[in-house]
């Protein structure tokens, strides 16, 4: 049975996104998968007072089940409510590859769709992303459309190289499309081997000239950024300190992310640094303590890593922190 997002207590990206771009800030979009990320992100972005976008993979479904997830985007809800907060949640699907997809997760309540038609050609990107808005319209559901292909892994597409958005086409994109926000490639790319640097070799900078670009083409329109996880140094070095193997892994500094989220980026695309931070506290229990064999034992101190990391993308990064009440009482006047 269809269930629609507001039923679950989900807001969909109109207001938050207007409301990030006025600010200067970024809405986190965290990827999860299973309950000790869900219950991370929601306990950081409480703490800080944060709107959050979470983000559903296709692998994602498969992994955690459509029913499953359809529950645990309502415990979320109510949750964050027990903790005396109220914050805007939206429930996103990252990287939609179809039209099948986007109206099977509007179906079972997501708020928020991306069709990402960056592999297909220019004309079949417009009528794919366009057919998938003419059914999220219905619904009052958004979507994220995408230019330009970003490298690395995206589901189960990889791209050697990235192809950077052709700021040109925005405009002819988004008035066909009708998208509510638009996903762009600026030099990011997926995963946590971003850059291939020398040791002690800075990454290169982001393409800041494009984004600024799209900016000039389309003011005050809501642009996302990819692949944008620092693949946090701490965490990478605690994994290959506790028998882990990640060497070369690197990913956007702060800085950079910092800027990103001052412009007209409105959502900000955080997967493998969530990742890293419970991997790093699993593996320092079982290197620590190996006798540990509870689950609460090691994912427990995973997750407390990752509510960590959330607080700190929230206030330091991103710049969310502190704005999820203020975007409810707007919503809700
Ligand atoms: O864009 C990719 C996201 O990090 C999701 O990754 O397909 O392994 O869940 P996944
Ligand atoms: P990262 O791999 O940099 O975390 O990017 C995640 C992402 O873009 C999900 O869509
Ligand atoms: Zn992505």
């Amino acid at each position: 049975m269809a269930i629609h997002y507001k039923d679950l207590g989900l807001v969909n990206t109109k207001v938050v996104f207007q409301m990030a771009m006025e600010g200067g800030y970024a809405v986190p979009a965290y990827n999860f998968n299973n309950m000790e990320q869900l219950q991370a992100v929601i306990a950081g972005c409480v703490e800080t007072d944060s709107p959050v976008i979470l983000q559903v993979s296709r692998g994602a479904r498969k992994y955690a089940n459509q029913t499953m997830l359809r529950y645990m985007a309502m415990g979320a809800v109510q949750m964050m409510k027990e903790m005396g907060a109220d914050i805007p949640i939206a429930v996103h699907l990252d990287h939609g590859d179809g039209y099948e997809v986007c109206v099977d997760c509007i179906e079972n309540g997501f708020s928020s769709v991306m069709i990402d038609g960056s592999h297909l050609s220019y004309e079949e990107n417009v009528a794919l992303t366009r057919k998938v808005v003419d059914y999220a319209r219905q619904f009052d559901v958004s979507v994220e459309g995408e230019l330009g292909v970003l490298a690395g892994i995206e589901e189960d597409v990889e791209a050697e190289e990235s192809t950077y958005t052709h700021p040109e086409e925005v405009e002819d994109f988004t008035k066909r499309t009708d998208v509510d926000s638009l996903a762009i490639s600026i030099g990011t790319s997926h995963g946590a081997f971003k850059f291939k640097v020398k040791p002690g070799e800075e990454p290169p900078p982001l393409r800041f000239d494009i984004l600024e670009e799209v900016e000039k083409r389309l003011p005050g329109f809501a642009i996302v950024l990819h692949g944008a996880s620092s693949v946090v140094p701490e965490y990478i070095e605690m994994i290959n300190r506790y028998g882990g193997n990640m060497e070369g892994a690197v990913g956007v500094s702060e800085d950079q992310l910092r800027r990103a989220a001052r412009s007209a980026v409105c959502k900000v695309n955080i997967d493998s640094d969530c990742r890293l931070a419970i991997t790093a506290a699993v593996r320092k229990v079982f290197a620590e303590q190996p006798e540990v064999f509870d689950p609460r034992k090691y994912l427990g101190p995973g997750r407390d890593e990752l509510t960590k990391l959330v607080r700190h993308k929230n206030e330091v990064v991103l710049g969310s922190a502190g704005h999820g009440r203020e975007i409810m009482a707007a919503i809700n006047s």
